[in-house]
């Protein structure tokens, strides 16, 4: 089974209460309970990580290169800013996957940039927790793959 680091970004762990009519009403424990309930189905163990400080952000990300196979993050309003995650993200070299719960590209220009998604596997922004969901299934497919490409 691969294991996988859903790690969250600032102000996720206000989820259900925060701007409800753009975040929805789901609780970031209830989006993690499900994100591990997909995860089985799909073969993945996934372990969660919320933090509202960039630092611990990158200590995440870089101890997840010896633990996980791959990261899935919302990196929230640190997405448009941080060059250390990015950074973070290239270091380790695992696949990772940029989640959104909101549409970035259709909101305010300053949220169209982010600097993690130059080093990641791909951005999934939209569907709410389905994001979520979505990139699960997209990195269990891209691990499948790879371990086919191994012939392992
Ligand atoms: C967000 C979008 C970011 O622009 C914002 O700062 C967030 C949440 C999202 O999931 O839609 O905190 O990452």
């Amino acid at each position: 089974m691969s294991s996988i680091l859903l790690l969250n970004g600032p102000n996720l762990n206000l989820l259900g209460t925060r701007e409800p009519e753009i975040y929805g009403a789901t609780t970031l424990l209830q989006l993690e309970s499900q994100c591990r309930d997909w995860g089985r189905v799909l073969g993945l163990m996934v372990d969660c990580q919320q933090s509202n400080h960039e630092g611990e952000l990158v200590d995440a990300i870089q101890q997840a290169g010896t633990k996980y196979h791959g990261v899935i993050i919302n990196a929230g309003a640190l997405t448009h800013t941080s060059v250390a995650l990015l950074d973070a993200v290239r270091a380790v070299g695992l696949p990772v996957i940029e989640t959104h719960l909101t549409n970035v590209q259709s909101r305010e220009s300053f949220r169209r940039r982010s600097y993690i998604a130059q080093a990641a596997l791909g951005v999934i922004s939209g569907f709410g927790a389905d994001s979520y969901r979505l990139a699960l299934e997209a990195m269990a497919r891209h691990l499948s793959d790879r371990r086919g490409a191994d012939g392992s």
